[in-house]
């Protein structure tokens, strides 16, 4: 007898779940930046640490891939590292679980063990408003990396960023919401929301808030240089030629194009 498949409504799905089919690919992540590592230093990355690492996901994916790859995820929310552990941690094979340190903590004062790469993605560094607050966090990034070691962030602009809309797109059975509900030109102060919406036409408001700022890759690269970083650049995400989007592929460049929305990869190193 074919089983009666619960279909996903706002009151029976799980935020997290819907966040991480949404936004995140821990699988060509994981696998990006272990190539980008061995290509930039010539070294196999074996300890990974994933600032504002939320569910983890992309911890664990690291773990996953080689028996001598160890990560790090640090995050200040209790409970989401909980569901992390639940939900993502004890998918993994109890030898891999091992490799997998969830710290709970602020990444502007976590600093061991050293890591031989530091990410922060999804523009999580928004959090911090003032060129003081990004700046320590740097500097705090580039203490906690062995000599040598990659710190990256990720980065979007373009005139897109700074109007207020929302953007739908279908993901499996439910659609993923990104709403610029408000900008402020003199700040740079950017409030976002992640909403989803359900078949049955149920909606999860406000799923997760953002109260940021709109950083540049400027001011970015000017933040990683004073915290220390060398080789300071940028990885810019080409276009597929048939949508007109982003391809996934990300290559050094030393000048942008001047897209209506674009994402790149801002990489520094500590010198060894
Ligand atoms: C946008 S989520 C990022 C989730 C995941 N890293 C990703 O790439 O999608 C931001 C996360 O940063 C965490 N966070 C915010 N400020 C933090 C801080 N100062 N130190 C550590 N974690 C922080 C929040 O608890 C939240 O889980």
């Amino acid at each position: 007898m074919a089983k009666n498949k619960t279909k996903l409504t706002a009151r029976n799905a799980d935020k997290h779940v819907l966040y991480q089919e949404s936004v995140q690919a821990p699988k060509d992540d994981a696998e990006f930046f272990a190539h980008y590592y061995k290509k930039h230093t010539g070294k196999p990355l074996r300890v990974f640490r994933e600032d504002f690492c939320g569910t983890a996901v992309l911890s664990c994916e690291f773990a996953r891939r080689h028996r001598d790859n160890h990560s790090i995820g640090v995050d200040l929310h209790g409970p989401t590292l909980d569901w992390a552990r639940e939900h993502n941690v004890s998918q993994l094979k109890p030898a891999e679980q091992k490799r997998v340190s969830l710290v709970q903590g602020n990444v502007l004062e976590v600093k061991e063990p050293q890591a031989e790469l530091i990410v922060g993605l999804n523009f999580s560094y928004s959090v911090f408003k003032t060129r003081s607050d990004f700046g320590a966090y740097m500097k705090n990034a580039f203490n906690a990396l062995k000599p040598g070691g990659l710190f990256t962030l990720d980065a979007w602009g373009g005139g897109q960023a700074q109007f207020l809309m929302k953007e739908r797109r279908k993901v499996s059975s439910f659609t993923y919401v990104w709403h610029q509900a408000d900008f402020d030109p003199i700040t740079h102060d950017i409030l976002c929301k992640i909403h989803f919406e359900f078949k049955d036409g149920s909606k999860m408001k406000n799923a997760f808030i953002y109260d940021w700022r709109l950083w540049t890759l400027p001011e970015m690269r000017e933040l990683m240089d004073e915290a220390g970083f060398r080789d300071i650049h940028v990885l810019w995400e080409g276009t597929d030629k048939k949508t007109g989007e982003g391809n996934g592929e990300f290559t050094r460049v030393e000048r942008g194009d001047d897209e209506e929305a674009w994402i790149a990869y801002v990489i520094g190193q500590r010198p060894t």
